[in-house]
């Protein structure tokens, strides 16, 4: 279970810094190389430290100070991994530890030979600390080893400064400590690293260093260690001196590696999806998906969710889509349900700002922001970026007509009490998120004749823009304020209108040839062939050719938008229907969105086309691990991870939660030949074990659980074992 790097290459240097990066929900440090080279973009990243630079439209994840960097000589030739001759090289991040490390051997312009190790690893308990270590070992003769390292202030977003540095201290000759604030949010930051030796320091230029220099005799190794920590107002009071007191404890990089590895290896026993197939590729993707789910979320802090390239990379501004409650959430909520209910706290305290973002366009109830920071206000930027060439900025639509977000969470909010029976959430949360969101619809319907239809929108398909009766879009808000009828969330009069709402919004069923219309005006539009831009998903190459109102009258979706409905409400859509809206609608999408092809993928397994599932799949596995030096450069993509996990549970292995009932109904591509998970229900931890002949699923728990397998209901106790012909508790 290693994420590996057989050799340094330029041009893959952003990619594998995103990939690699280790961190704890709290904190995410980007995989980037230790040294300096071109373009790499270095990041640490702490959740919800976001601000909101002057003259900058919306809030950004604040890319704080740098800490890996070790700056290298050896007999005063700079360590690199570009100018030197490098004879061995390697760098793997090791899932099962959580350690990344790099082997590389050189040989100096003097002839020498020299070993140079460099790991990193997150603290899993203290999740304000992290260690590094550099070992130099030369092999052929003594060599002068330099090394200088510290906390860099000149970090900043893509140019953008956020931090003001306030203090520099250093204590004794082995502790360097530095202060910041952001310029607007005013979020104080404490960073201190504390070393295993003594150094010589230096402040200069938003930079404190330490130095070490030391002369190593032959096959004898200098190893410098370097615990960091860091601290920030949100969690801590005066975090400054918190960072110092808790660097001050002189911890080992030894002791933090072996709580990581302990933390870990229970992870994986308890939350691993294991695969047993042709490729051990398909292992890799899901250990990679787990690994990353895991430390994009904040464990026990609901004052923070997840962006949508987690604690990976500027992207996105670290901004909060609806990425987290549909795709990433699903995994906390069957293995950390308590985690789960945090994302959703998230929302619930920043209902303030949904509810100013609706009256700001004269709605009612809750207008969840597209996308979200700390505040809880619209942080979606207004334009997107300037084309250079006309001097004009294309509208981002998204703020002013993505609605679906409200309806989303509502969705998650009716899955989080389904799954944990949760009644205390649901009385003094749930039902005041199902309620505003519910309002927000109401309001949002307009009148045509005796029906009601929700007008300019845009659905999840972003390639579509102000378009009329989304199917995905009308048939969401129809089920939020169904649970807003269901819990009787709110007064006589308010369930009234509910009802009446209920009534008459107008859903889009299948036309005489089965489609569902994705909107109004979709299925009149002119059909282009899409070979040459599906051959590229991801890159958006369509608006090469065509501008993106050219897009929007054409049948090109972005991503699943129709699909997406059938994946989210499988108990309104016969297979037949499914079938035939899949094969059509996949057609006509890019898949330029990375929210989509795994999707594809659950409901291609739903209508049992197994060998196209499992491609879908594959692909939507390549998304991040793929061979395409630059798809995930500026951080990882949050929600696909989570999608690989959901296509794997929802997709291969046919779990289905509709109204309190959990089924299963596994069909396993033709290249797995058995796959096991854990998947806690209603407080049951339970484990399956699926094969083509067998299905075997076990419980702790003493009392006795319903559960439709394959159709047909069953008790469960113990342990059912299910085969293919015959069906028998056992
Ligand atoms: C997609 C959205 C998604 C966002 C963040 C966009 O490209 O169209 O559905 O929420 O990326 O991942």
């Amino acid at each position: 279970m290693k994420v590996e790097e057989k050799q340094f290459d330029l041009e893959y240097i952003n990619k594998y810094a995103s990939q690699m990066t280790i961190g704890n929900g709290f904190f995410g440090i980007r995989g980037s190389q230790e040294e300096d080279y071109r373009n790499q973009v270095r990041g640490m990243f702490a959740a919800g430290v976001y601000n909101r630079p002057l003259g900058a439209e919306s809030a950004e994840l604040v890319n704080l100070p740098d800490v890996i960097r070790w700056e290298i000589k050896i007999d005063g030739e700079h360590f690199s991994l570009e100018t030197m001759k490098v004879l061995a090289y390697e760098r793997a991040l090791d899932l099962e530890m959580g350690e990344l490390k790099r082997y590389a051997l050189i040989e100096t312009a003097q002839g020498k030979k020299v070993e140079v190790i460099t790991c990193r690893v997150a603290d899993q308990n203290n999740l304000h600390q992290a260690a590094l270590k550099v070992v130099i070992k030369p092999l052929t003769e003594d060599c002068q080893v330099d090394v200088k390292t510290g906390i860099d202030g000149q970090q900043t977003n893509f140019g953008t400064q956020q931090l003001v540095e306030k203090e520099l201290r250093v204590f004794g000759d082995d502790l360097i400590s530095a202060s910041y604030q952001t310029t607007e949010s005013k979020i104080d930051i404490g960073i201190a690293a504390k070393f295993n030796k003594a150094g010589v320091f230096q402040a200069k230029n938003r930079r404190i260093t330490a130095s070490f220099s030391e002369k190593i005799r032959k096959n004898t190794s200098f190893t410098l260690e370097k615990i960091i920590v860091l601290s920030t107002s949100l969690q801590q009071t005066d975090p400054f001196k918190k960072s110092i007191a808790q660097a001050q404890k002189s911890v080992s990089y030894t002791e933090i590696l072996e709580q990581s590895m302990s933390y870990w290896t229970d992870f994986w026993h308890q939350h691993r999806i294991t695969i047993q197939g042709d490729s051990s590729f398909d292992q890799l993707a899901m250990d990679f998906a787990a690994y990353h789910l895991q430390i994009m979320t904040p464990r026990n802090d609901p004052s923070v969710s997840v962006g949508a390239k987690g604690l990976t990379g500027e992207g996105y501004k670290g901004h909060v889509f609806w990425d987290t409650e549909i795709f990433i959430l699903p995994f906390f909520l069957y293995q950390f349900p308590e985690v789960a209910k945090n994302l959703l706290l998230y929302r619930y305290d920043r209902l303030e700002g949904a509810r100013q973002k609706a009256r700001d366009y004269h709605y009612q109830g809750a207008l969840f922001p597209w996308e979200s920071a700390h505040t809880g206000q619209e942080e979606t930027p207004k334009f997107a970026a300037l084309n250079i060439k006309t001097g004009t900025r294309q509208e981002v639509a998204s703020a002013a007509a993505e609605h679906h977000i409200s309806a989303d969470l509502a969705y998650a909010v009716q899955e989080y009490v389904q799954a944990t029976e949760d009644q205390s959430f649901l009385e003094t949360k749930g039902k005041t998120l199902i309620h505003e969101t519910a309002a927000f619809w109401l309001s949002r319907a307009v009148k045509v004749d005796d029906h009601l239809e929700i007008h300019r929108v845009i659905g999840p398909d972003e390639y579509t823009e102000y378009i009329d009766n989304n199917a995905y879009t009308n048939y969401l808000a129809h089920y939020n304020v169904a649970l807003a009828v269901k819990y009787q969330a709110g007064d006589p009069l308010f369930l009234k209108e509910c009802q009446n709402f209920l009534d008459k919004l107008y859903l889009p069923v299948p036309n005489k040839e089965q489609l569902i219309p994705q909107d109004d005006t979709y299925l009149s539009k002119p059909v282009i062939d899409l070979t040459t831009y599906k051959e590229r998903p991801g890159s958006q190459s369509i608006l090469l050719d065509y501008a993106r109102s050219e897009v929007n009258e054409l049948q090109v979706s972005k991503q699943a938008d129709l699909v997406m409905l059938l994946y989210l409400l499988p108990e309104y859509f016969s297979q037949p229907i499914v079938s035939k809206n899949l094969h059509y609608y996949e057609n006509k999408t890019i898949h330029d969105s990375s929210l989509s092809k795994a999707i594809h993928a659950i409901e291609a397994c739903r209508i049992q086309e197994m060998e196209w599932a499992y491609h879908l799949f594959q692909e939507a596995c390549l998304i991040d691990l793929g061979p395409d030096p630059h798809s995930s450069d500026d951080g990882i993509h949050a929600a696909s991870l989570g999608a690989l996990w959901l296509a794997v549970i929802f997709g291969f292995s046919g779990i289905t939660v509709t109204n309190g009932t959990l089924s299963i109904s596994p069909r396993l591509p033709s290249a797995w030949e058995k796959i096991s998970f854990p998947f806690i229900w209603k407080n049951h931890r339970l484990l399956f074990v699926l094969t083509k002949k067998q299905i075997v699923i076990k419980k702790e728990t003493k009392e006795t659980l319903p559960i439709f397998v394959n159709g047909d209901q069953y008790q469960l106790e113990k342990e059912l074992k299910i085969g293919r012909a015959s069906c028998r508790e056992r």
